[in-house]
């Protein structure tokens, strides 16, 4: 396990880096991230680059034992850029352009921006790519998909759209322009999605989705850029980027491609379990957090600061989740700019206090149970099925207010995460045949190549779930024409007759257990066609009629949930399958408590985490041993505020 911080040594006295130096190390912090905003210190001028203060920082920490991740300095570019080169701006769909100030001020397709992020990176990498105290890069800053709307964008995405149509005929008829004369006769005529009369959002809902890809594209074509340069003259050394968790903007599956392994930036909320199992299903594999909260977020207005216990439970809870690497953003509170009251482990008055404490305790911790992490990863029965072309399509067309991909996402994933049940979150790509259990939230753009393979997963038993408004569309955004839940149909058993988008009224389920649920937002209505009924509408004209259905299909079974059920209804359901497919749950649990469990062939460690302020108990399944205590716990554990318990078991 790796401790690390976000450092800024360009932020302070060059006297006070040994005194940081040494505190770091005695908080076991081995790793910095350093300079991925200081651009205009080590390029002061076009073409005059400065490493000499980067040197003597690296000199300082790595006499503490400290390495470091660089950042490319990408995601601030300096003023004599944007002075030389204004139109590097990115453009707003008012075609107005964003000027210098704050950071982000480039458009990714800029051509002028690219060649002088290449010279930077390549400056870098050269003057760096033997130095023994450098472990790795990150590429450029929490990169998003680059929405710009500028003339450059214009003619990329032209060409984008011509090198994956081929011919404007086949556009015109993907998209179905001939609804409102938008039929295309030449190239040029393809607009952004500008502003328009009708408001933005008024555009083709198959240009508009076409647009999110392309931009998407465009970053990760940028990224690629920097990841070439650095792997040419940077062998040994790992490249990733600090990505944002849930951020949906870009296709983080794209972007990871390039990369040896995913980072992210934590700054819960509330919970971070569902962005840290997106994270790590990314590549499937383990990942760093690069930023991680440690003390109060604000740029202008400050929040609340972190309880007791609080930034250590947040570290662990990551570890669950399969992090190999915590990264406190950030050393210090900076005492200029925009972030000015975003806390640092010390505040400004750089006194060692409460939450270096803290990082220190986790420092010790890691050393102490490292070696039983390594090696280790978490290994779930359930999968739940992520994408951003989902994601996007729902955004653009909601089909009612408040309802999205991330809404059923997260009802899933609490759902299962309160029965102690882990769980993958995949991309549709993924192999799905080692899962028992496959939640999918809603499949709105479904290829018949998708239908079939979640066809053959059931027919060889496994066990699906299916949203509301599965099967809408084709893979351009293009309504489907059969009776809905389109080519999953025959698999569900079900034909969606007709359906009410009911908003904000509500209308209840009962199930055969008895139990009743409250749903809203849309309430699909259905006709049995093989399936059974699992709970039926208690109100409106279609009382009665099947709500939720479940199907046997070859040695599976796949159920269809046609309405947005209230959230504890998810637990109740989920556990009944849980129950039925025998799954491995390791503890009942409280809200707000979690388990995350990573195992290899001989055993598997629980990390529990109690993230409210309140003492909390859970029912474990077996007694562990708790390894940080070196005891054996019994079958009730009670956990203090913020509490954790690192546990092993041998079942
Ligand atoms: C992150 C970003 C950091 C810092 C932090 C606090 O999103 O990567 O550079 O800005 O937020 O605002």
């Amino acid at each position: 396990m790796i401790l690390g911080v976000d450092y800024y040594p360009e932020h302070w006295e060059e006297e006070r880096w040994p005194v940081d130096a040494k505190l770091m190390a005695e908080a076991g912090i081995t790793v910095v991230r350093l300079a991925e905003f200081a651009w205009s210190r080590l390029e002061p001028r076009d073409g005059e680059f400065q490493f000499a203060w980067l040197d003597r920082a690296l000199e300082v920490v790595s006499a503490h034992g400290i390495r470091a991740v660089l950042g490319t300095p990408t995601a601030a570019p300096p003023a004599w850029l944007v002075e030389k080169h204004p139109d590097i701006v990115p453009v707003d769909a008012w075609r107005r352009p964003l000027g210098f100030g704050a950071r982000l001020h480039r458009c990714l397709a800029n051509p002028t921006f690219r060649e002088h992020s290449r010279a930077v990176t390549t400056a870098m990498a050269r003057h760096y790519a033997q130095h023994n105290a450098v472990l790795g890069w990150q590429t450029d800053n929490e990169l998003t998909g680059n929405r710009c709307y500028c003339e450059v964008c214009a003619g990329r995405f032209r060409g984008w759209l011509q090198h994956k149509y081929g011919a404007l005929d086949v556009l015109n008829r993907t998209w179905g322009t001939a609804f409102w004369s938008q039929e295309y006769s030449a190239w040029p005529q393809v607009p952004l999605p500008w502003q328009t009369a009708c408001g933005p959002m008024a555009h083709n809902p198959s240009l508009m989705l076409d647009y999110y890809r392309f931009a998407s594209d465009i970053t990760v074509e940028f990224q690629r850029e920097q990841v070439r340069i650095l792997r040419k003259h940077c062998p040994e050394h790992f490249v990733t980027h600090n990505f944002m968790g849930l951020h949906d903007a870009i296709n983080y599956y794209d972007l990871a491609e390039d990369l040896d392994f995913v980072s992210w930036d934590n700054y819960p909320e509330s919970s971070a379990a569902l962005p840290h199992d997106v994270m790590r299903g990314i590549q499937g594999r383990s990942f760093w957090v690069m930023e991680e909260k440690c003390g109060h977020a604000g740029w202008n207005t400050m929040g609340p600061i972190p309880r007791p216990g609080q930034v250590r439970a947040w570290a662990w809870q990551a570890v669950g989740h399969g992090a190999e690497a915590i990264v406190f953003f950030r050393w210090r509170s900076c005492r200029s700019g925009t972030e000015q009251f975003w806390q640092g482990i010390l505040n400004h008055d750089a006194v060692p206090g409460r939450r270096y404490r803290e990082v220190a305790q986790v420092g010790r911790e890691f050393r102490q149970v490292g070696p039983e992490l390594d090696g280790t990863a978490p290994r779930n029965d359930v999968a739940i099925l992520y994408s951003y072309d989902q994601i996007w399509a729902l955004q653009i067309q909601p089909q009612v207010p408040g309802f999205s991909f991330a809404l059923w996402l997260q009802r899933y994933h609490e759902g299962l995460h309160r029965l102690g049940l882990g769980a993958d979150v995949v991309s549709p790509a993924t192999d799905l045949s080692p899962y028992k259990l496959v939640v999918c939230p809603p499949l709105y753009l479904l290829s018949d190549e998708l239908a079939a393979r979640l066809d053959r997963y059931v027919s060889n038993g496994g066990h699906l779930v299916v949203s509301a408004r599965t099967g809408v569309k084709n893979e351009n955004n293009y309504a489907r024409s059969e009776t809905l839940p389109g080519p999953l149909a025959r698999t569900l058993g079900i034909a969606v007759e007709d359906y009410d988008a009911i908003g904000d009224r509500s209308n209840a389920i009962g199930l055969h257990d008895g139990a009743r649920f409250k749903v809203g937002l849309w309430c699909d209505i259905l006709r049995l066609e093989g399936a059974e009924a699992a709970a039926r509408y208690l109100h409106d004209f279609y009382a009665g009629s099947p709500a939720i259905t479940v199907s046997r299909h070859g040695e599976g079974r796949a159920w269809y949930i046609g309405t947005v059920p209230e959230e504890r209804f998810f637990r109740h359901f989920l556990g009944g399958i849980a129950g039925e497919l025998r799954l491995r749950r390791v503890a009942d649990l409280p809200k707000g408590v979690e388990v995350a469990c990573r195992e290899d062939e001989e055993h598997r460690v629980l990390v529990l985490t109690n993230l409210t302020g309140q003492r909390q108990t859970v029912r474990l399944h077996d007694p562990c041993e708790d390894i940080l205590a070196k005891a054996i716990v019994g079958d009730n554990i009670v956990l203090d505020p913020f509490g954790v318990r690192l546990l092993r078991t041998t079942s």
